[in-house]
């Protein structure tokens, strides 16, 4: 079957087999490889992107729901400014190690960013934030000091990516 969709920005057409998941297609057949696949099954945050501007776990999200999608991966931020401040800040504070998880908590970080834009948050708020996403080496305080020096920097996440 034939699907049309947006990724990055950009429309796509892709061939897709029917029992294809949105993690097949950015991966295999779009070669995105940024969005990782860790579990398979919704547990590890690791295929996270957003998918109609809101997040999701790219390995539960079936072919047959995708038509005319927007898409944004890891891979379609990587030009925006807010983007190059989350990565330093997440080098920073030593919160990568092996990186697998780093791209999925990226996707959250982005999320809460928006979300809590001119708020203040609580760690719990940052944990919550990140209650879809595991992390098998790092531990979670660096992470969240990477987050907590992001929000003191007043970053601006756009509501739409791609218009
Ligand atoms: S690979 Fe999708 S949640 Fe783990
Ligand atoms: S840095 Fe290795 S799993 Fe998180």
């Amino acid at each position: 079957m034939n699907i049309d969709l947006n990724v990055n920005g950009k429309p796509v057409s892709v061939e897709a087999e029917p029992l294809d998941r949105l993690l097949d297609i950015i991966r295999d057949k779009l070669e995105l490889t940024g969005t990782k696949e860790g579990c398979g099954e919704g547990e590890c945050g690791a295929c996270t992107l957003f998918m109609n501007n809101k997040l999701v776990n790219s390995c539960l999200v079936p072919v047959m729901h995708l038509h005319n999608a927007e898409i944004v991966t890891i891979d379609g931020m990587r030009d925006f400014d807010f983007f190059r401040l989350i990565s330093k800040s997440y080098e920073d504070n030593g919160a990568v190690q092996c990186g697998f998880c780093t791209p999925g908590f990226i996707m959250s970080t982005i999320e809460l960013l928006r979300k809590s834009h001119g708020k203040s948050v609580t760690d719990d708020e940052i944990k919550d934030a990140f209650a879809g996403n595991i992390c098998r080496c790092t531990g979670y305080d660096k992470i969240i000091k990477a987050v907590r020096q992001l929000l003191t920097m007043n970053i601006t996440i756009p509501e739409r990516f791609y218009e």
